[in-house]
C-alpha cells in the first residue's frame, strides 16, 4: 500500500509503496527510465485519463499537463462567457464602454497601508465605499474598495482617475457630475452611485483636513 512515513534523514517525510515513483521529489530521482515509460506509460496522461475528477494525485503529484490545460481552456471559456453576458447587460442598462470597462477591470480597486486619508461611508442604498489616499501637496495615490453594485465600482475607479494630481482644495470642488461626465454615461438609477463616491472622498478630505490641524 502506498503511504508516507516520516523516516527520511532530516525528519521529513517520504512516500513508501508501490505509488512512490509517482510522488514529488522527496529527496530521491523519482523520474522514470525512458525504458520503464516506454513499457508502462504514465497512468495520470491526458490519453490515460478516465475522468476522475480534478483534484490532486493519490501519490501527491499534480494531475496530467495535459488535463490541467483542458481544465484551465474550459474554465476560460466559461469565465469568457459569463463576462461577455455582464458586458451585454450593463450595455443594456446604460452603462457607457468605459464605465463597464472599469468595472470589469476593477480599475484602482485596492487599499493602501498607512494612507493619509481614509474614510468608509455606507449610503442609503446599502452599498458601502471605503477610499484611501496618499497625498502630498497632491493627491498620489487613490484606491478604493467597495461592497456595492456595478456604478459604485465604475464610479471608484473614474474617481481615482480623476483626483490623481489634484490637490485636496480642488478634490473639493467635485461633485457626482464630474464623474458621470468622465464615465460617459451610468444608468439613470445608479447616478447616487457616484454621489456616495464623491461624498466618501470628501469624508476622506475631512478627516485629513482635520488631522493636520490637530498634529
Ligand atoms: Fe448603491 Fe450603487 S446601488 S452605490
Amino acid at each position: 500500500m502506498p503511504g508516507f512515513d516520516r523516516t527520511g534523514p532530516n525528519g521529513e517525510g517520504r512516500m513508501t509503496g508501490r505509488k512512490m515513483g509517482r510522488c514529488t521529489n522527496f529527496g530521491g530521482n523519482l523520474k522514470k527510465t525512458d525504458e520503464e515509460a516506454k513499457e508502462k506509460p504514465d497512468e495520470m496522461s491526458p490519453e490515460n485519463f478516465q475522468g476522475r475528477g480534478f483534484g490532486r494525485g493519490r501519490g501527491g503529484r499534480g494531475y496530467g499537463q495535459g488535463r490541467q490545460n483542458r481544465f484551465r481552456e474550459a474554465h476560460n471559456s466559461l469565465a469568457y462567457e459569463i463576462m461577455s453576458d455582464v458586458e451585454n447587460l450593463l450595455k443594456i442598462s446604460g452603462y457607457s464602454e468605459r464605465a463597464i470597462e472599469y468595472y470589469l477591470t476593477h480599475l484602482h480597486v485596492g487599499n493602501i497601508k498607512n494612507p493619509d486619508a481614509h474614510a468608509i461611508y455606507t449610503g442609503p442604498c446599502g452599498d458601502t465605499m471605503e477610499i484611501f489616499l496618499k497625498i502630498s501637496g497632491v493627491i498620489t495615490d487613490a484606491r478604493f474598495q467597495a461592497i456595492g453594485c456595478a456604478g459604485s465600482f465604475a464610479s471608484g475607479s473614474a474617481l481615482c482617475e480623476i483626483i490623481k494630481g489634484k490637490t485636496p482644495e480642488e478634490c473639493k470642488k467635485l461633485d457626482e457630475n464630474n464623474l458621470l461626465d468622465h464615465l460617459g454615461a451610468l444608468p439613470e438609477q445608479k447616478v447616487h452611485c457616484a454621489r456616495l463616491t464623491v461624498l466618501t472622498l470628501k469624508m476622506a478630505l475631512d478627516q485629513y483636513n482635520n488631522n493636520r490641524r490637530t498634529t
